[in-house]
């Protein structure tokens, strides 16, 4: 029996800064092993999802420089969700309002197909729980679960192991900047990273599990507060940022900014964002950038945190 179908929902899917990326060392199945944690942040895709009278998936979105094919997370998830099914007629229309920058270390894309999974499961009537969910999206990216759960999360493994963390003080703020004629490709951010820090990489679980109880012990585990920002790490800022000018001016310019907690890159690149105390300091900061972010031909955002990931809207 085919389950029961509902018309039409909407989906929004938050984007994510990196506040802490660690590098630790190489796995057997070659991806890079990792201790981060990821804070989801209210810049957000919108999803709908609508039923068909086929079994086709189709994908449209209002962004033209998006591939809407099998190489989209979006159409990949949707295939995958169907296909553990096993009701091969099940077919939806979706439609994608892009927010996020493409390519950005923002993990836009990973949240879209965070944003199919947990929306063609309601829709479908599919009856999954949230870490079946989880399960799935491991399979299809990295960044993908931590999507799936949001707010703030310690990942480990690939990033796809999620431990949350108490959740994060809301009023803090963070301004991304980021330039929209450059997006930075991940696998090259990682190749670079090894071929430039490798020979220092640690070998060994234990050497990795040493470091993921550093990362346990450090101010995470407590909620975050302005009066004691933790320190913000991206071990792949360290090689993208010699090679992109973009994260170079980015920096430069976050860095003169007055009553900023911290200052980083997001992910791979090219996004870089500076941490604030509450969204009127993150405002007037963006404000005081207004020229010089226009004169570099940067976009900048004020977002507030927020403690969840993707979410069917009401
Ligand atoms: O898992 P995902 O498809 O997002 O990863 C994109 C690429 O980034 C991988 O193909 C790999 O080159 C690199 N990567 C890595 N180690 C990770 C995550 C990603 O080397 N933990």
């Amino acid at each position: 029996m085919r389950p029961p179908l509902m018309g039409t929902i909407t989906v929004t899917a938050p984007a994510k800064v990196n506040l802490h990326l660690e590098v630790l060392g190489i796995r057997p199945d070659g991806f890079h092993e990792l201790a981060m944690v990821m804070q989801s942040i209210d810049l957000a895709d919108r999803l709908s999802f609508q039923t068909t009278a086929d079994a086709a998936l189709t994908l449209s979105c209002d962004d033209p420089s998006l591939s809407l094919g099998e190489d989209n997370l979006v159409i990949r998830a949707a295939q995958l969700l169907r296909s553990r099914s096993g009701f091969s007629e099940l077919g939806a229309a979706i439609h994608l309002e892009k927010r996020i920058p493409i390519g950005a270390g923002l993990a836009g894309g990973s949240s879209d197909g965070a944003a199919a999974l947990v929306g063609l499961n309601t829709l479908w009537g599919l009856g999954h729980s949230r870490s079946d969910l989880e399960r799935f999206a491991a399979e299809l990216g990295s960044d993908m679960p931590f999507c799936v759960a949001g707010g703030s999360q310690l990942c480990f493994g690939r990033g796809e192991l999620l431990e949350p963390l108490p959740a994060v003080q809301e009023f803090l703020a963070v301004l991304l900047v980021k330039d929209p004629r450059v997006s930075v490709s991940t696998p090259w951010a990682y190749r670079l990273c090894r071929e430039l820090q490798g020979d220092r990489y640690l070998q060994g679980e234990d050497a990795f599990e040493q470091r993921r109880q550093v990362l346990r012990d450090m101010a995470w585990t407590q909620p975050i507060r302005a009066a004691e920002p933790p320190p913000l790490r991206n071990d792949l800022q360290a090689v993208v940022e010699p090679e992109t000018p973009a994260v170079q001016a980015a920096l430069r310019l976050l860095s003169t900014l007055e009553g900023t907690l911290a200052v980083a890159m997001s992910g791979s690149g090219p996004s870089c964002f500076a941490l604030f105390a509450d969204p009127t300091s993150c405002a007037a900061a963006q404000a005081t950038l207004e020229q010089q972010l226009a004169a570099e031909g940067l976009q900048s955002w004020c977002c507030n945190l927020r403690p969840d990931g993707v979410r069917i809207d009401a």
